[in-house]
């Protein structure tokens, strides 16, 4: 696999936690916690690969609707998954990032994120990003509000608005755009994540439930991702 044929970044979609555990009579909640442990695994791939970005869709904006019980079990973990990552990823040479409306998190958690992003700040082989409390349309919605404020206060004028300044208006200024999209589970939507980033990724779908997704699917998925021919609009 040549050096191009590798994804700068890529996304997932961490679908199925609630299914694995069912197929195994399990609450929920355990799912989850298995779904947790499938991450040190798409980490681990990316720093074997040299991929040096990776999104996690962790937390929708939608899921606040879910039962307060599962809600209030995903905050937990989140929790608990920080503390543990904050010394793994210090050995791997991994920065932890965050994208959504962090400010809805439990402070316990908004605390965890804090710590483990000034502890990684540094560091250089991956860029974890995490999205937690994450919607594309409410992204999307803020960055347009943080414009049209610069508008008001004369910091810049509406011809002045380009395609650029929207996206560094996003939580993802900084990042590049996925190049590859993994979806586990079987389902074939985008459930309001990075409408706008995606624009171009190539899609990969794997049956799989999340906590069965192991390193050797991503490997599995880079390599499908090797063979497509991009195009962007052009021949
Ligand atoms: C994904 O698993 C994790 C989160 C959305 C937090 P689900 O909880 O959506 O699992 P399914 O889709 O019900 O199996
Ligand atoms: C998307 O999964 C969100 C995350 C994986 C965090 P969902 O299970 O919430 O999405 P839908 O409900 O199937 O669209
Ligand atoms: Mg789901």
């Amino acid at each position: 696999m040549s050096d191009s044929a590798i994804p700068r970044h890529v996304a997932i979609i961490m679908d199925g936690n609630g299914r694995w555990a069912q197929a195994r009579g399990l609450p929920r909640k355990a799912g989850h916690r298995a779904g947790a442990e499938s991450v040190r695994e798409a980490v681990d791939a990316c720093l074997d690969l040299g991929i040096p970005f990776i999104t996690l869709y962790a937390f929708s904006s939608e899921n606040w609707s879910r039962p307060e019980k599962e809600v209030a079990a995903l905050m937990k973990l989140l929790e608990q998954f920080l503390k543990t990552k904050g010394k793994e990823f210090m050995q791997k040479n991994v920065r932890l990032r965050t994208i959504g409306q962090i400010e809805r998190l439990p402070a316990s958690c908004r605390a965890q994120i804090a710590q483990v992003e000034q502890d990684t700040a540094q560091n250089t082989a991956l860029t974890v990003i995490l999205a937690l409390s994450y919607g594309s349309r409410e992204e999307i919605t803020a960055s347009t509000r943080r414009i049209a404020e610069k508008i008001s206060t004369g910091e810049l004028s509406p011809e002045e608005i380009s395609k650029e300044t929207l996206a560094q208006h996003l939580d993802t200024a900084e990042f590049p755009d996925p190049d590859l999209l993994i979806r586990t589970s079987g389902e074939f939507r985008l459930s309001n994540f990075l409408l706008w980033q995606l624009s171009y990724a190539e899609f990969f779908v794997s049956e799989k439930n999340w906590p069965d997704f192991n390193k050797g699917d991503f490997h599995e998925a880079v390599a499908d991702y090797s063979r497509r021919h991009r195009r962007f609009g052009g021949l």
